[in-house]
């Protein structure tokens, strides 16, 4: 029997998607790159800042240093951060607050489980902070997804066993870290045909609702 649901934050939880493509696509078209599409940016789903760099580098014809790579990964962040300002409790995915709430009047936790280190910003901004058990982001870990290493903090910090986690993402790399965490792993959205996946949704909206008529 599941214990906790861990979500995943960007395009689970929330809408900030769009702001990480734009953030990218700006900075691309900066150094030169014309072509960065929503088909590379799908790569970027779930995956640390500093590999989602690498998905944009692949795209142009000259190598870059280490340092470089840090500052354009700054650069981004800086772009992205800026475009957080206006985030507000209306870019909450629908049946985010609902399904949590749910899950809770189960005794089932909720926790967390994002690369992203913007993830305490955006809990803030959105009202979510007050609603999970524990939080696990990219502050936390070393490795990206498909490493399990986020979802394994988060179980830990919630003191269930990792067998006893469901794992809800939008990203195949995330859907490969919760398998390889051994927990079972709903995808939502753009992970939707991700092979690994236990079942699949359309959104969280309708996983809501299909647990809401078992209520
Ligand atoms: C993930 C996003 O949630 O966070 C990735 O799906 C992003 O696209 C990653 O690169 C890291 O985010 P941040 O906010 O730390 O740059
Ligand atoms: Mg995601």
């Amino acid at each position: 029997m599941v214990k906790a649901v861990i979500f995943d934050l960007d395009g689970v939880l929330v809408t900030t998607d769009e702001l990480h493509f734009a953030a990218w696509k700006t900075l691309a078209e900066r150094i030169g790159i014309k072509n960065f599409t929503r088909a590379d940016n799908a790569r970027q789903r779930g995956v640390s800042r500093m590999a989602s760099l690498e998905v944009v580098l692949e795209k142009s014809d000259r190598e870059f240093s280490d340092e470089e790579k840090t500052a354009l990964a700054e650069e981004k962040n800086k772009m992205y951060v800026e475009s957080l300002s206006a985030l507000s409790r209306s870019d909450v995915l629908p049946g985010a607050f609902e399904f949590i709430e749910y899950i809770k009047s189960k005794g089932i936790k909720a926790a967390v489980g994002s690369a992203s280190k913007n993830t305490p910003l955006i809990l803030e901004k959105t009202g979510l902070a007050d609603k999970f058990d524990a939080v696990s982001c990219g502050l936390d870990t070393v490795r990206s997804k498909p490493d399990p290493e986020v979802f394994l903090t988060a179980a830990k910090k919630l003191g269930v066993d990792p067998c006893r986690c469901a794992v809800i993402e939008d990203s195949n790399a995330g859907i490969e870290a919760a398998k390889a965490g051994g927990m079972y792993a709903v995808a939502v959205g753009a992970a939707e045909h991700a092979p690994k996946a236990d079942i699949s949704v359309g959104s969280l909206e309708s996983l809501y609702k299909a647990m809401d008529i078992f209520a």
